[in-house]
């Protein structure tokens, strides 16, 4: 069992491309972490060098209290499982499994007490005569876990472990990921661009961009009280509605305004968008903060617009449109009868609005 600390972590290729940057981070024992962020944002980079598989340029990585910047792969107490796999083709389950006990020279009676035993765990018993290429996606994904388990890490680096099974059995694999978890508490770091994976699974999530972490929290926290706007627009399906608007006062009152669109500034965000009035900032309002306006909603909160594409999904409707000059989507009770191009008003939740910086795109 172990925490890992992560200080002021540089990463500068040969090439000389900075990969990442400042990363600073203090992972909790028995905790799920999650890296997330799109392609090329320094997510893998970070994992192989918490491995030991990439040179650090600079700053330091713990495991508990050991500094292990110098220390090779095999001393880290750490086991990876790779995106691929890796399993070796011509070994059976049983030996894959075995393998990388046996290069450490561990008995035998307690190899194969280990490998039935994450066998058992992961349900694959009765494969382990088989080769790899004799097994489905997921079952190969669970012998590359099993690899992982057998040598009872004080930490396992997960790269993407599920982008390689279709979606029906990604989310499968997921909560069996999640329950495992549960049941070994080991210290996970797992890697995804998959903002959903990132959420499911996360005790917290780490998100980055272009190799700077953008933010740490928990899942709801990140969704509640994005930092940014990068972070508001990457969790969350749908993404988070953006309009440019400018801030007025009226009577007294403040409002953002863009085109014919016109909203009060809920309370809570009078005193900080006060200080841009007259400037720009722009607002954001996820999908599911709007909804069809009743007479009750207050007139401030409610625009008009015309529905552009209905996108009826079952248990919720998409609403496509455009307000402000921007393009948007309402996702709204699926007993909503709405027809395209048909004229609608909707409502704001005020608790909900959120408001981003036009240049630092940082949360007010
Ligand atoms: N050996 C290398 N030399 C130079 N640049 C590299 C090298 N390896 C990776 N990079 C660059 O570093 C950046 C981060 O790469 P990394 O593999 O960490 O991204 P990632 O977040 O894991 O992306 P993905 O989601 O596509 O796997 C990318 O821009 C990549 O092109
Ligand atoms: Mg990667």
């Amino acid at each position: 069992m172990a925490n890992v600390t992560i200080r002021d972590l540089n990463k500068n290729y040969d090439n000389g491309f900075h990969a990442v940057k400042d990363v600073n981070l203090e992972i909790r024992d028995k905790e799920f972490v999650v890296l997330v962020g799109p392609s090329g944002c320094g997510k893998t980079t970070t994992l192989r060098m918490v491995a030991g598989l990439e040179e650090i340029t600079s700053g330091q990585i713990l495991i508990g209290e050991n500094v292990v910047n110098d220390l090779p792969p095999m001393d880290r107490n750490i086991a990876m499982v790779f995106q691929n796999y890796a399993l070796y083709p011509h070994k059976s389950v049983y030996q894959n499994m075995a393998f990388g006990l046996q290069m450490r020279k561990y008995p035998q009676q307690e190899i194969e007490k280990r490998v039935r035993e994450a066998a058992d765990i992961l349900g694959i018993g009765p494969l382990l005569d088989r080769k790899p290429r004799q097994l489905s996606g997921g079952q190969r994904q669970r012998v590359a876990v099993g690899r992982a388990i057998v040598r009872h890490p004080e930490v396992f680096l997960f790269d993407e472990p599920l982008s390689n099974l279709d979606a029906q059995l990604r989310v499968q694999m997921r909560v069996e990921l999640k329950r495992l978890h549960e049941r070994l508490e080991t210290t996970a770091i797992y890697v995804t661009h998959d903002q959903v994976e990132a959420m499911t699974l996360g005790d917290r999530v780490v998100v980055m961009k272009d190799g700077w972490v953008q933010q740490v929290g928990e899942p709801l926290e990140l969704y509640g009280k994005p930092a940014n706007r990068f972070v508001a627009g990457f969790i969350g399906s749908p993404s988070m509605n953006f309009v440019d608007v400018i801030i007025n006062e009226l009577g007294g009152a403040l409002y953002a305004e863009a085109q014919m669109l016109r909203l009060s500034v809920p309370p809570q965000h009078q005193d900080r968008v006060r200080a841009h009035l007259g400037g720009r900032l722009t607002l954001g309002v996820r999908p599911e903060a709007l909804r069809l306006a009743s007479g009750a909603d207050p007139a401030g909160y409610c625009f008009d617009t015309a529905v552009d594409v209905v996108e009826p999904l079952g248990n919720e409707i998409l609403l496509n449109f455009r307000a402000g000059g921007a393009p948007m989507v309402a996702r709204v009770d699926p007993a909503v009868r709405v027809r395209a191009h048909e004229n609608i008003r909707l409502a704001v939740d005020p608790a909900r609005v959120h408001f981003f910086d036009e240049k630092s795109a940082a949360a007010i």
